[in-house]
């Protein structure tokens, strides 16, 4: 089973495009997984504990977990209409996830990894949580964190800590065994750089905030909730656990293959997560992949800037393949990228509807295939070099494809590839001109329209990941091939191809 996870989103707000972000790059390679013939486990859902929630209900005149189920429709709601192939939709305020987790505080407890203490610092609501003294900025009203620019409170108060610091040698040995465990690698160097300048334990409760997974009784000495973040990390194993199995996590499932989340929360996902594991003898999920962050015209997207949107919104004027393959596009990966709303309309207008949907048109249109069937399979023999040489590049690409979307998770890589292999075709569409040998060199003719139908339908199946709706359409043109879909020659002679009145693909914008 390949199981893939996005991160499990906070409920204080709407959806917006980089929690769609986010789910759309688990939702690639979920689908590729699928297209290669792998079972898959794809699961996603609401962090829905914690002071900000806790703030934000109370802000709206709501209790926490009316204004946690309310948005955490809207998020379920969003994905489905996204078309997210999720198979498992978590939240936070599951009595399974919420028993798992206080199972997972009791381990730690009985094996030593928790204890009572006192922790005082700055906090930063928004994101849950202390913010180290180097990152804390003085200024006339108050105290700022300096990355974020969030305004800080002070808290102090009894809390549990786990022993973090007695895991930096342990999680330092585990980046030196996995040199590629966080992609891309630079993130990497960034975390191990982190924990080589000393890990200080972690404080896991909080006594000020009621709305969150009460520390487990036997423990209890104070009377306070488990940390939001050790809560919502245990959604990873919590969503599958079987609550009859001695077993922590469920085997058929976890190790998850891939964690993707947002730059942002990598730290938790790259140095608290596998702390925690490594604690409660837990095997580690088998990669991270960090992508970057979307702006909107150059500016962050936040409430205060007013350029929030949703992507829904987007995705009903433009098509929902329009917005993937443009945020698949765009953002080179692992990087931040800007959000422009012209740009969406010509990459719809260029690469979808002219180099793409007028290549299906063309080579499926009444014109070029008056009866809709498949006339003749040449042999390999009469293959010209040109035409040796565009096959070559199919399959080439092929390679790079499941490389790019197994391996590197270069989703863009992938992107750019396929389309420049589509710009060959079309080259090759145009040099060929087969509507001129049609009835001049009929076998030349019928070679060349092998050669084009056959190329259109592998790339279908390369881009049914990144633009599913588009390529099912394609696909409904063709016989389904089981067996070896991606080799050269599936498709057969005689067949007659199911190709609808007035085939178009993509509209474009004026
Ligand atoms: N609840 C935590 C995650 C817990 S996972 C165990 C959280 N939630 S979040 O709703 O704030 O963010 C979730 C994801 O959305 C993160 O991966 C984050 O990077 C992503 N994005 C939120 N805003 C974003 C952009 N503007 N651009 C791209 N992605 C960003 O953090």
């Amino acid at each position: 089973m390949y199981s893939i996870t996005t991160p499990i989103y906070y409920v204080n707000a709407d959806p917006h495009i980089g929690h769609y972000y986010s789910t759309l790059l688990a939702d690639v390679i979920a689908r590729w997984q699928r297209v290669k013939g792998k079972r898959v486990f794809f699961q996603t859902g609401t962090d829905e504990h914690g002071q900000k929630i806790e703030q934000a209900a109370k802000s709206k005149d709501k209790t926490p977990l009316e204004l946690a189920t309310e948005v955490s429709n809207s998020f379920k709601k969003t994905f489905l209409m996204a078309g997210f192939t999720f198979d498992r939709f978590i939240r936070t305020t599951e009595p399974k996830h919420k028993l798992l987790v206080q199972k997972l505080w009791t381990k730690l407890s009985k094996d030593d990894h928790i204890y009572l203490g006192k922790y005082s610092g700055h906090y930063n609501i928004s994101d849950e949580c202390f913010v180290a003294k180097g990152q804390v900025e003085e200024r006339l009203d108050g105290y700022y964190c300096q990355t974020t620019g969030v305004k800080l409170i002070w808290q102090e108060e009894d809390n549990y800590l786990f022993r973090l610091s007695k895991f930096q040698s342990k999680l330092l040995q585990h980046y030196e065994e996995n040199p590629n465990w966080i992609i891309p690698n630079s993130r990497q160097n960034e975390i191990i750089k982190f924990i080589q300048d000393g890990l200080e334990d972690l404080s896991i409760s909080r006594s000020n905030c009621e709305w969150g997974i009460p520390v487990p009784d036997e423990a209890k000495k104070t009377n306070s909730t488990i940390y939001v973040w050790l809560d919502a990390l245990t959604n990873y194993i919590s969503g599958s656990w079987k609550d009859d199995s001695e077993l922590f996590y469920n085997p058929d499932v976890w190790p998850a293959e891939v964690h993707v989340v947002g730059k942002d929360i990598l730290k938790f996902h790259a140095i608290y997560w596998p702390a925690f594991l490594m604690a409660a003898d837990i095997p580690l999920p088998k990669r991270i992949i960090a992508h970057g962050w979307w702006t909107k015209d150059g500016e962050k997207i936040s409430k205060s800037t007013g350029n929030v949107f949703d992507p829904i919104q987007k995705s009903v004027e433009y098509s929902s393949d329009a917005l993937r393959y443009y945020l698949l596009r765009e953002a080179s990966f692992g990087h931040d990228g800007d959000f422009v709303e012209t740009r969406l309309q010509s990459k719809l207008n260029c690469d979808l509807a002219d180099k793409l949907g007028n290549l299906v048109c063309r080579a499926t249109g009444k014109r070029l295939l008056p009866d809709g069937t498949i006339q003749r399979k040449p042999s390999k023999e009469e293959y010209s070099e040109s035409d040796k040489s565009l096959i070559n590049e199919i399959s080439k690409l092929v390679v790079h494809v499941d490389s790019c979307l197994t391996h590197q998770f270069d989703i863009q890589s992938a992107v750019i590839s396929i389309w420049e292999t589509i710009g060959t075709l079309n080259q090759y569409f145009a040099q060929q001109a087969p509507w001129r040998l049609k009835t001049q060199d009929v076998k030349r003719y019928q070679t060349i329209m092998y050669i084009i139908l056959e190329s259109v339908r592998i790339l279908s199946i390369l881009i049914e990941p990144i633009i599913p709706v588009a390529a099912a359409r394609i696909q409904n043109i063709y016989q389904p091939i089981l067996e070896n879909p991606f080799d050269w020659g599936k498709l057969e002679e005689g067949i007659m191809l199911n190709i609808p009145e007035n085939f178009v693909l993509f509209t474009k914008i004026a």
